[in-house]
Parts: structure tokens; C-alpha cells; sequence
């Protein structure tokens, strides 16, 4: 049957009889892996409710099977710059592509995750919804577009859904399945919503006295827990906020700690969901948008009737700044209720389990300036990096990061970019190589502001070089000279090896600052593939286009 074509790369094989028009489709496009999460409670909960369900990443979804599926929802993120996880962009492209088919028999609904501090908030979900009204597709609820703090709206989302594909597709208890998602390594019982107490054993300043930037090597132990993680994974990170900032806020407001607050049905004191509930060191556009029309405030009024210039503020400010911007007179309950949830952070993993056991390590570069005559920190980054004391608690659980990983053959030689804190799976990938005595080459490009305060495990890269593990290290100090060199320069330098080293297999990554770093490196690999390669500039993006469809580029860029 067409269905079975459809599922042939799935784990499970969808049951024979299942008629595709039956079945509802869950496709998910995930980088972080909240998409993933979302679709999977998803498919949980329609399984539940007796319908079949058949939920997989886009990835794994072969584009042309669209034809044969009649019901479809599509949880989908974005990242930073507008642009697809690197799972979906096959499916999105063809969906926008002359290939796509006319979907006039397709029935859907899209949930966008994004984030409001973005120009591009739920692009993504967006392009989805639009590619598939524009082949005839008939949408069974309206797109959903989410910010960081999704967990409520994807709720109502996912339970309008189901009601409705329930009335649309009815009971097919005897035949329901689900197909499983491909999950590495044993799962652990802890996850974002169960996260596991660790404990912090090291945080050790690892810039210089004079350098501008205070980078924390931070290594955590995860105890008994049975927790597991692979080179490229992230360590998702809860915290408190600041007792000394949630105090000056609830001040500047005229409130009171204890004043009573009304948060997801529980009642709570102010000061409770200051410092664990809710994000008081980012701020966003609703938020900004919320303070100007309460304090009527001419300034903050024009500033939120020009988007990028509320996207900007919002970035640059935490609450309390812009409380003291304007005063406003409003309830502790409305208050709260223009606030987001907090959220977890995300860090890359410095560190492999083959080397390090029950440890995990992270590199973290605080986030400090200064405001109103305060120093103000980053939320997780300041819990983590200053606020925590060594032997101090902190809650953490494990995202998987499939779109980052060592290829499965140690032979393969791999390019590694990672300046500043973008070294951090770098040490990781480094520690898994040695670990596993995998014999491939290893190329390492690092750089940051200056050699003698900012070389990031320099002891490290060094033993690495003399025992032949590291086969080459190029290092750009950008403020040791005159003139600014980065890593791309030197891959440019270096571009007869570099194109060398991918005609013979090697894998690729980046990871760091999205918005500058990578894109300048990304410009420099496209030159070097085509001067190297003879190839028109087209030639060599579609060049760069097949390693990553291959998964021999692959980014973690934030
Ligand atoms: P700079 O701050 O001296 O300009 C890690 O932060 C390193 O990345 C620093 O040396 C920083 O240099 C550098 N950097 C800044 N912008 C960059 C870009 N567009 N491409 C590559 N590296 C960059």
C-alpha cells in the first residue's frame, strides 16, 4: 500500500491496514528538541484517544509521501535567522518547490515554536502554513505561533487538535498505533518537566584577570542518576533568579514579598515566582509593549509602534530597567500575568562520558553590564557562574542533539570552528575521539580576543597536539595586532587543505555566534569550495548544501 511506502524509514512498521486516510500524521521539525517533545506528548495524546497516529521527525519523512497523508499537524521550530532545523529543510523545500503536488485532499493544522526576540519569530511555521494553503491544503485549526515560554499555548493547541481530528477521523482504537521515535542510549527518567538535582563540583574562571570576558569552566556531577548523554548533546540548565534583583524589582513597584499571586492555579507569594517562576532577566516585546501602555510613557509608546526597535530595547533591557524607564501604576496580578515563565537554558556539553563518567562540563561566558548603577547578570549564566557556590544544587536534564554528532566511523577526518564558547563540544568530541581511539584526523579552529587571556584550554590543546590526537590547531587572536583576524581567515589561509580534507571525506562544524561568526565562515567555506573546486559560487553552496544534507556539516549556532 502507499502507506507502507510512506513509513518504510520509520522504527516500527505502520500496521498493514491502516488506511493512510485514517491515520493522523505528526511531523516534526525540531533543532533544540522542544518541537520533538511537543509532538510526541502530541502523539501520546490522540493515541490515547483512539486514533492512530504515526509521528516522526521530517527527516525521516519522505516529502512525495505527502500525497498519500490525509490528516497532517506539523510542530515545527525555527531557528535564529528564519530558517528551518536542519531535519525539516528537505520537506520545506519541497513543499515550496514546482515538485510539490496539489494537496487539495489534505486537511492540517501547524504549531510554530520561535522566539519574539527574533526578526524572524516562527518563520518556519509560517512558510509551512503558507506552502500548504498555496497547494489547496484545508487547515483544520489556525496556526499557532508560540514563543519561548510554549508550553501553554502548545497545551491548547494539542487539545483543540485532537477534538477535532477526533470528529474528523473517529474512533480507530483496533487499529491504532504509533510509530516510535528513535531514541539513543537507555532514557533516562529525567527530562525538562523531571529534571534531575545535581550537584555543582566546579566553577573555575577560566579567562585571564585582564580579559574582557569572565568564561566559567563549570563541571557538574550527576551522582547515581543514570543519566547519559553523547558528544554534541546539550545540558539544559534551571535557574533562580538574583534574591538582591527580584528585591529591587519588587520595591521599584511598590509591592510587597509576600503579596499573593494567583500563577497556573497555584497560589504563590511575589517573591516565589520572582525567583524561580519567571524570567525577570529577559524581557520581551509583549512585555515592553504591556509597561508603555500602562505607563502612557511618549517614549517606550513610540519605541513599541516600531517593531525592530521594541525587538531591540527588549533584548537589551531586563525588567527592572524597564520598570525604572517609566512609572506605571498596575496590580501585582496583572504584573505577573504580562511576564514570561522562565525557561531553561541550553549549553553545549564540553565534555564526553567515555572520559569523564558521571560528570558533565560545560563552558559558560557570563553575561555582565551594567544598568540603573547595577551590574546586571545573565539569568542561568550568573545562577551558574556566580550565585551557585561549589557543592551548591542546580536542576538539569539532558537535550539530545542528533544534528550535532562525530561521524560513526572514527577513521573520518573531521574540521572543527569553535570560537570564544563555541569550543565547548569541540572538548567534547576531542575527548570521545581519544576515549574511543578513533584514528581519524582532527582539525581544530579556535579563536577569541587575545592569546594570553582568552586561549580557552590551552593546556588541554596542547597535550592533545603532542600525543597526535589533534592534528592541527589554527588560532585567531582578533586584538593581538592591528588588524582583526578571525577563524575564517584562517581557513582561507589554509584553503588548499581545507577543500583537500573535505574531497576526502571529512566532517564539518561550526558552532558559536550565529548571527556573524558563522555566517562570515559559511561565506569563507563557499569561496574556498569554488576556488579550490572550480565552481561557480552556486556550484559551491550546492556543494555545501550536499555535506550537510549528508550530515557532513552540521551547525550548533546560537
Ligand atoms: P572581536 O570581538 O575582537 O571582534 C570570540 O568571541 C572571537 O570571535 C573574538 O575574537 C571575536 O573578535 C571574534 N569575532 C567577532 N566577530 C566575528 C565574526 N564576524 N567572525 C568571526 N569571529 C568573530
Amino acid at each position: 500500500a502507499a502507506k507502507a511506502e510512506g513509513a518504510s524509514s520509520a522504527v516500527l512498521p505502520v500496521a498493514a491496514n491502516s488506511q493512510a486516510s485514517s491515520t493522523l500524521t505528526i511531523l516534526f521539525g525540531s533543532q533544540t528538541g522542544n518541537a520533538k517533545g511537543v509532538a510526541k506528548a502530541l502523539a501520546e495524546q490522540a493515541q490515547a484517544q483512539g486514533l492512530t497516529v504515526d509521528c516522526k521527525n521530517m527527516g525521516e519523512f519522505k516529502p512525495k509521501s505527502i500525497k498519500n497523508v490525509s490528516h497532517l499537524l506539523i510542530v515545527a521550530s525555527t531557528n535564529g535567522e528564519g530558517e528551518p532545523p536542519d531535519d525539516a529543510i528537505a520537506f520545506h523545500e519541497f513543499l515550496s518547490s514546482k515538485k510539490a503536488p496539489k494537496l487539495d485532499h489534505l486537511h492540517y493544522s501547524v504549531l510554530a515554536l520561535g522566539d519574539t526576540s527574533y526578526e524572524f519569530f516562527c518563520q518556519t511555521g509560517k512558510d509551512f502554513d503558507e506552502y500548504l494553503t498555496k497547494l489547496g491544503a484545508k487547515q483544520i485549526a489556525p496556526r499557532v505561533d508560540c514563543d519561548v515560554d510554549y508550553e501553554d499555548a502548545a497545551n491548547a493547541w494539542s487539545s483543540d487538535i485532537i477534538s477535532k481530528a477526533k470528529d474528523m477521523l473517529g474512533d480507530a482504537t483496533a487499529v491504532s498505533n504509533v510509530v516510535a521515535m528513535p531514541t539513543v542510549g537507555a532514557a533516562s527518567q529525567y527530562s525538562k518537566q523531571n529534571p534531575y538535582a545535581a550537584e555543582l563540583s566546579v566553577s573555575q574562571k577560566i579567562t585571564g584577570r585582564d580579559s574582557n570576558k569572565d568564561v566559567r569552566h563549570i563541571e557538574i556531577d550527576l551522582g547515581d542518576s543514570g543519566i547519559t548523554y553523547q558528544a554534541g548533546d546539550a545540558l539544559g540548565v534551571w535557574f533562580e533568579n538574583d534574591v538582591e534583583l527580584v528585591a529591587e524589582l519588587i520595591s521599584e513597584l511598590g509591592f510587597a514579598a509576600n503579596d499573593q499571586v494567583e500563577l497556573s492555579g497555584d497560589t504563590l507569594t511575589l517573591k516565589e515566582v520572582l525567583t524561580s517562576k519567571l524570567e525577570i532577566t529577559q524581557t520581551s516585546v509583549n512585555f515592553v509593549s504591556f509597561w508603555a501602555e500602562q505607563s502612557k510613557n511618549a517614549e517606550l509608546l513610540a519605541l513599541v509602534a516600531d517593531k525592530n526597535a521594541a525587538r531591540e530595547y527588549a533584548a537589551n533591557h531586563q525588567v527592572v530597567d524597564v520598570v525604572k524607564a517609566a512609572p506605571a501604576k498596575v496590580s501585582v496580578q496583572a504584573f505577573i500575568e504580562a511576564l514570561r515563565k522562565i525557561t531553561p537554558r541550553l549549553y553545549s556539553i564540553a565534555s564526553s562520558q567515555a572520559e569523564v563518567e558521571d560528570e558533565v562540563h560545560l563552558t559558560v561566558g557570563l553575561v555582565e553590564y551594567q544598568a540603573n548603577g547595577h551590574t546586571r547578570s545573565g539569568g542561568a549564566s550568573g545562577f551558574l557562574g556566580k550565585r551557585l557556590e561549589e557543592g551548591g544544587e542546580v536542576k538539569v536534564f539532558i537535550e539530545h542533539n542528533d544534528n550535532f554528532r562525530l561521524p560513526a566511523d572514527g577513521n573520518t577526518p573531521v574540521i572543527m570552528i569553535g570560537p570564544g564558547t563555541g569550543i565547548a563540544p569541540f572538548r567534547a568530541f576531542l575527548q570521545e575521539r581519544e576515549a574511543t581511539d578513533a584514528q581519524g584526523d582532527n582539525w581544530l579552529f579556535f579563536g577569541d580576543q587575545t592569546f594570553t587571556q582568552d586561549f580557552l584550554y590551552q593546556v588541554e590543546w596542547q597535550a592533545y597536539l603532542k600525543s597526535g590526537l589533534l592534528t592541527k590547531i589554527d588560532l585567531a587572536f582578533s586584538r593581538d595586532q592591528a588588524e582583526k583576524i578571525y577563524v575564517q581567515d584562517r581557513l582561507r589561509e589554509s584553503a588548499e587543505q581545507v577543500f583537500a580534507w573535505l574531497e576526502k571525506g571529512a566532517h564539518l562544524y561550526i558552532c558559536g555566534d550565529m548571527s556573524r561568526m558563522a555566517k562570515d565562515v559559511e561565506a569563507a567555506l563557499v569561496d574556498i569550495i569554488s576556488e579550490q573546486g572550480n565552481k561557480t559560487a552556486e556550484q559551491a553552496q550546492q556543494y555545501l548544501k550536499d555535506l550537510r544534507d549528508a550530515k557532513r556539516y552540521q551547525k550548533d549556532v546560537y
